[in-house]
């Protein structure tokens, strides 16, 4: 299992991402979760191409970029030259999910498909061959620090037996409520990249949290025996 720590920077300090994606660097974290809401698809409004650019000049680690936009076909290119080095749309905000996915890989960026909390898995189904990787939300988007929605970690087994029939090995990441008390079952359950916002920006010492959190989905946390 290849596990990937992708810290959301959504509940990072926004007068100063640059020194938060530092410390999660330098601690070790894969890649870094950007999350783009247009206060329409979700109630929120956050940031968009230019802050991207910005952390792309002053960072290492691919930018995993969360669009909770609607039609976000309309700005996907913005996005790639901003420096995304993935994109992952929703299936609720685009029509023709199959072209926004390959207007995104015939770009060279690594395109995901993402599923609400009350998306079925089916809904991947005739895209399953395409996607680069499956982003599950396991919390209803908008907001950081909300709880794992309970049973999740089944539709995390359903999305995998899914990918397998594919032939896909594409990773599955999981987005919303991981924590170092979960990240053991979640991966379990068959995800390999975890984002974690408020575990990680939201404690005192985020390098910490990202180690602590690497050690708790393999297992051997503190959190291990839970
Ligand atoms: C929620 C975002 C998440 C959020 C996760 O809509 O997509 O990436 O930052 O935050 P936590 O880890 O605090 O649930
Ligand atoms: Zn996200």
């Amino acid at each position: 299992m290849n596990l990937q720590i992708s810290p959301s920077i959504l509940s990072a300090d926004f007068a100063a991402l640059g020194s938060a994606i530092a410390m999660v660097e330098k601690a070790g974290a894969d890649l870094i979760h950007v999350d783009v809401m247009d206060g329409h698809f979700v109630p929120n409004l956050t940031i968009g191409p230019p802050v991207i650019k910005a952390l792309h000049d002053v960072t290492q680690l691919p930018l995993d970029v969360h669009l909770m936009i609607t039609q976000p076909e309309r700005s996907i290119d913005a996005f790639i030259d901003a420096g995304a080095a993935i994109i992952s749309v929703h299936v609720e905000a685009t029509l023709h999910l199959h072209r926004t996915l390959s207007h995104i890989k015939a770009k060279g960026v690594r395109a995901g498909a993402v599923l609400n909390p009350s998306t079925p898995v089916s809904q991947l189904e005739d895209v399953a061959r395409d996607i680069d990787l499956a982003l599950l939300m396991t919390v209803n988007p908008g907001f950081g620090a909300q709880s794992f929605i309970p049973g999740s970690e089944a539709k995390i087994r359903r999305l995998r037996e899914l990918l397998d029939a594919a032939d896909n090995p594409a990773p599955i990441e999981v987005d919303g409520g991981v924590n170092c008390s979960n990240a053991a079952t979640i991966v379990n359950a068959g995800a390999e990249i975890l984002v974690a916002g408020s575990a990680i920006f939201g404690t005192p010492d985020p390098g910490s949290s990202v180690k602590a959190l690497r050690a708790a989905a393999h297992g051997t946390g503190k959190n291990a025996s839970r």
